[in-house]
């Protein structure tokens, strides 16, 4: 998979380099802190080695709750006191310096020229494409985005994809490394702004604002509608499955062409795209493969039991906190 044998393999990284550590540069860190790995850090502000390494110190406790990685430690991080030096040893850097495009371009060729040859570099812009951002690297055959979300080191998802100089060698590289750093990766086959999950994210605010510019919910009615509603399915099942089990025993197939029509109702202000048959299968087979070997009883049961887990979960952490404010008055 690698492109040269100078470059470590995915299950061979010792240590990671973070460029910026900021809100995502450092959740990055105490996650790969937590999985194990050595890491380097480096980011121009005076303030940001104290404040990196209070986010660390902050984040611990709930890393050794889910587990740590064996080795895992706080002091295996290291803050170097220049790129050069934060990357030349690195087997993979993560860059995470604020989202402007001419910064990310230069930093990114810079980057490119102090890391050993091959090693992959990723970019967590939420905004840019990897086509635009590696304009100026020698090698922009190494550098990705990994889009993770906020804050890395508990949310699972990274979104990795290439830019049009990306070799794919380098984009499946960065896939099976953050899969063995213990994330979730969705590997992009191509770019596509606000990534994938941004989007859907993207829809709701959207309606979300609509709602409350025309006096129409509160705030305070569109959240409890999502934590109380939709949010909670959706943090096991998604938007296919769920809607999988809204169509009975006739799934996908039968809630589109039940509920085909009301996408032309006016139910949301973002203009839905038209049925045609080729959308509609599509959304059907690719529901099925989610799906796989698995019966609506079977979907049905463990979505049940997700229900009461996230349930659970959540009133376990209400009473805690109720029982510490009690116990502070
Ligand atoms: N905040 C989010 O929810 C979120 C989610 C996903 C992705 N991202 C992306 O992560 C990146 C960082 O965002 P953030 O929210 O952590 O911003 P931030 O402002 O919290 O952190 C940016 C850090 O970069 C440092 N910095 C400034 N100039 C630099 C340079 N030339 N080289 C290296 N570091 C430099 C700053 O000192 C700061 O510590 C952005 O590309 C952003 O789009 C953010």
């Amino acid at each position: 998979m690698t492109e040269n044998s100078t470059t470590a393999s995915p299950d061979d990284v010792d240590t990671v380099a973070c460029v910026g550590a900021g809100v995502i540069g450092g959740g990055w860190v105490a996650h790969f802190l937590a999985q194990g790995y050595r890491v380097v850090a480096w980011d121009p502000s005076p303030e940001a080695e104290q404040r990196l390494r209070e986010l660390v110190r902050a984040a611990w406790p709930a890393l050794e709750q889910l587990g740590l990685a064996p080795g895992a430690a706080i002091t295996n991080l290291t803050v170097a006191p220049t790129l050069a030096e934060a990357v030349a040893e690195a087997d993979f850097v993560q860059e995470s310096a604020p989202e402007r495009l001419e910064l990310k371009q230069s930093l990114l060729a810079e980057i490119d020229a102090a890391a050993a040859p091959h090693v992959v570099i990723s970019s967590s812009t939420s905004g840019y494409s990897m086509t635009e951002m590696q304009t100026r690297a020698e090698a922009p055959e190494r550098l990705v985005v990994g889009h993770p979300f906020n804050p890395p080191y508990l949310v699972p998802l990274v979104e990795v994809v290439g830019g049009d100089a990306t070799k794919e060698w380098a984009v499946q590289w960065a896939s099976e490394f953050y899969r063995i750093a213990g994330k979730s990766v969705i590997t992009m086959d191509r770019e596509l702004p606000g990534f994938i999950a941004n989007r859907i994210q993207e829809a709701a605010w959207r309606e979300a604002l609509h709602m409350v510019d025309k006096g129409e919910a509160t705030p305070e009615q569109i959240d409890l509608a999502m934590t109380a509603g939709p949010g909670l399915r959706w943090a096991f099942f998604g938007p296919c499955l769920t809607f999988h089990l809204a169509g009975g025993e006739g799934g996908m197939a039968h809630m589109l062409d039940h509920f085909g029509p009301s996408l032309q109702a006016p139910w949301t202000r973002l203009e839905s795209p038209e049925l045609t048959e080729g959308l509609r299968d599509a959304m059907v087979a690719g529901t099925q493969e989610v799906a796989g070997e698995r019966s609506n009883a079977e979907l049905i049961e463990q979505r049940d039991r997700r229900l009461i887990a996230v349930m659970r979960a959540l009133s376990e952490v209400d009473a805690q906190e109720a029982a510490r404010s009690g116990s502070q008055q």
